[in-house]
């Protein structure tokens, strides 16, 4: 046995024979409390109160902790390079967004807010030139053209910051969850101008449902809830020397936007979609009825980092 994991040879005094449900969290939280990791103690401390605490409360019993642990299992087994559902049930528990605003903003009052990254980012989407299109195989849908620009807290703009933008089709779906669409449909990676603007054409998102085929599904089916995200377009934006900006963009006649089922929307970020029967498009080609979309992001300055991809 590796020494690190021998048993102490002599009690630490607190003892650790455990005789009553009372007993076991101060054991537990003793057995823990020598690592050397000072976040580590901390964070799973806290997680062991907040457990045991949890069964105490609504008594579980041993079939429940049994169906607890076949869910979590369950988690981990639908779990491949395609598909993330660790991040899902995260997200379906509205616990990515309580992260997500602990750690980001102050709803929109400087920084543009934050939102969910989702499990659907990939690092490395084509790069496009500003104005050019991320449709890279027929997608039926209305035209969207939309015009980004970045600046920092003063207003002032932000050249080179690399923007990826990523969206699922009209029908609902993300290219590596259809066949139907190119590698890289409706992603790509685009580079601000000295006036901090970025631009590209595409098409108007939908909204979808996420994916209900695993255990997180389940416990969608059994809460009676909807499986609906409302239509968006995800940012990412990226420049050394600011806080890297994860958002998303919604779309305003949703009629989700109250009901997301990842809990993502705040009114900071829902966009104007504006529909265009009339005008000409910026491409003559292109038939109305056609959608525009302009929105101005805020960046702090701040560490640039970029998440790790939930699937490649
Ligand atoms: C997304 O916006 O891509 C997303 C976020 C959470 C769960 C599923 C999808
Ligand atoms: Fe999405």
């Amino acid at each position: 046995m590796p020494t690190e994991l021998r048993p102490p040879k002599r009690s630490s005094g607190l003892g650790s024979i455990i005789n009553t449900e009372q007993d076991v969290t101060p054991v537990v939280l003793a057995a823990m409390a020598q690592a050397p990791n000072a976040r580590l103690r901390e964070i799973a401390a806290a997680f062991v109160r907040h457990m045991h605490e949890f069964a105490r409360e609504v008594r579980l019993t041993e079939a429940e902790y049994d169906i607890g642990v076949d869910f979590l299992n369950r988690i981990g087994q639908a779990t491949n390079d395609r598909h993330n559902e660790g991040i899902l049930f995260a997200d379906a528990i509205g616990f990515s967004t309580l992260v997500c605003l602990l750690n980001n903003g102050n709803a929109g009052a400087t920084e543009t807010a934050a939102a969910l990254l989702g499990p659907f980012w990939r690092m490395n989407s084509p790069r496009t030139e500003n104005g050019g299109s991320i449709v890279r195989s027929p997608t039926d849908g209305p035209s969207l053209f939309m015009n980004g620009r970045m600046t920092d807290v003063a207003g002032k703009p932000i050249a080179g910051v690399e923007v990826d933008v990523w969206q699922a089709s009209p029908v609902g779906l993300y290219e590596n969850q259809d066949d139907s669409q190119a590698d890289m449909n409706l992603r790509g990676k685009f580079t601000t101008g000295a006036d901090g603007r970025f631009s590209f054409k595409s098409v108007k998102p939908a909204g979808y449902p996420v994916p209900t085929d695993g255990p997180v599904g389940d416990m969608l089916r059994a809460q009676q809830r909807h499986c609906y995200r409302p239509a968006h377009l995800h940012f990412l934006g990226y420049k050394p020397g600011f806080k890297t900006l994860i958002t998303q963009v919604f779309v305003d006649d949703d009629e989700n936007l109250t009901s997301d089922v990842v809990f993502g929307v705040t009114d900071a970020l829902i966009g104007d979609y504006r529909r265009h029967d009339d005008a000409e498009a910026p491409e003559p080609a292109v038939k109305a009825p056609w959608y525009s979309l302009d929105y101005t992001f805020v960046m702090e300055a701040g560490e640039a980092k970029l998440p790790v991809p939930p699937i490649k």
